[in-house]
């Protein structure tokens, strides 16, 4: 193992010295090596195409190049927008599937995109894009359980956010576990996100202010169906989560849990920052802390 110090507002650098296009990503660990898919946003909001970067420690990243590449036209071309890319192994198949919230001109077409490699490091492969059971798709989110099912987590303006189950081969929805709105809220939360921590499911997501950032919220439960706790900020009220929307919650090798958020610059979007801090996850509480730098052991 080794220490890492880490910058908690970063403008991560990749090897050839550009900022990492790490917007709006996920990431998982595949044999050891941590894979970050992360919106390339260089040229504004329209759709790049999907950047992977590899890296061992969370902090030196390594960029392998677009992995979904923009399509000629149609849906995931250069006019049109994707975000969020999330991928998940197929334990079934071995197969790197990837979902992404996929749009049009604006964002009234809402679905979630498919698309799979062999590989990592693709080149993925678009195959379809879908609305669950007929549901709108907006901000999407992956899980994977410790028995391998894999889950969808899609924001749908009309219902609430949705946890979906997926099929076997991870391509399709099967169920549609659980919709919540938010607390008080007539609508469900974006950037949803979720992690299981000593048997308990955490499930993180931010209110619906387009760019501007907000008091993300999260709620628990022993298992997806629920029954799901409350609401309730991990931030302190009022600091819009360290000005930050949440992406991810992951697990480190010595114990801590590493949260990842985009602070969106709508005027720069490719040279936005995000922040990596580190969240408490204990007996069903979520703390985010404030630190200008701090340290893990990897
Ligand atoms: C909030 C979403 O979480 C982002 O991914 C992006 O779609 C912005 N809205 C656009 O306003």
């Amino acid at each position: 193992m080794s220490t890492v110090k880490m910058q908690s507002v970063r403008l991560p650098i990749d090897q050839n010295g550009n900022v990492a296009q790490l917007h709006g990503l996920g990431v998982q660990c595949f044999d050891g090596i941590y894979y970050a898919y992360g919106e390339n946003k260089v040229n504004g909001g329209l759709f790049q195409g999907v950047v992977c970067y590899t890296s061992s420690d969370l902090h030196d990243w390594v960029n392998h190049g677009i992995v979904l590449a923009p399509r000629s036209t149609g849906l995931l071309a250069t006019d049109t927008i994707a975000e969020r890319p999330k991928v998940l192994q197929c334990p079934t198949t071995g197969e790197y599937v990837m979902f992404i919230h996929a749009e049009r001109h604006d964002y009234n077409y809402a679905h979630v995109a498919v698309a799979v490699s062999d590989n990592p490091l693709g080149p993925f492969r678009f195959l379809f894009s879908m609305q669950p059971f007929g549901n709108i798709s907006r901000d999407i989110g992956v899980f994977q359980d410790s028995d391998g099912t894999g889950y969808l987590l899609s924001e749908d303006r009309e219902h609430g956010t949705h946890i979906y189950r997926l099929s076997e081969a991870y391509h399709s929805v099967v169920e549609d576990v659980v919709c919540l709105k938010g607390a008080n809220y007539q609508y469900g939360y974006e950037s949803p996100t979720m992690i299981k921590c000593n048997g308990f499911y955490y499930w993180f997501g931010s209110q619906l202010t387009g760019w501007d950032s907000n008091d993300n919220m999260f709620a628990t439960a022993s298992t997806i169906e629920g029954p799901w706790s409350e609401w309730k900020p991990f931030a302190p009220v009022g600091s819009y989560t360290f000005d930050s929307q949440c992406d991810l919650v992951l697990p480190l090798p010595d114990g801590q849990f590493l949260y990842i958020g985009d602070r969106w610059n709508p005027d720069d979007l490719g040279n936005s920052p995000t922040l990596w801090l580190p969240i408490t996850l204990k007996d069903r509480e979520a703390v985010l802390h404030w630190h200008d730098e701090w340290t893990y052991e990897i």
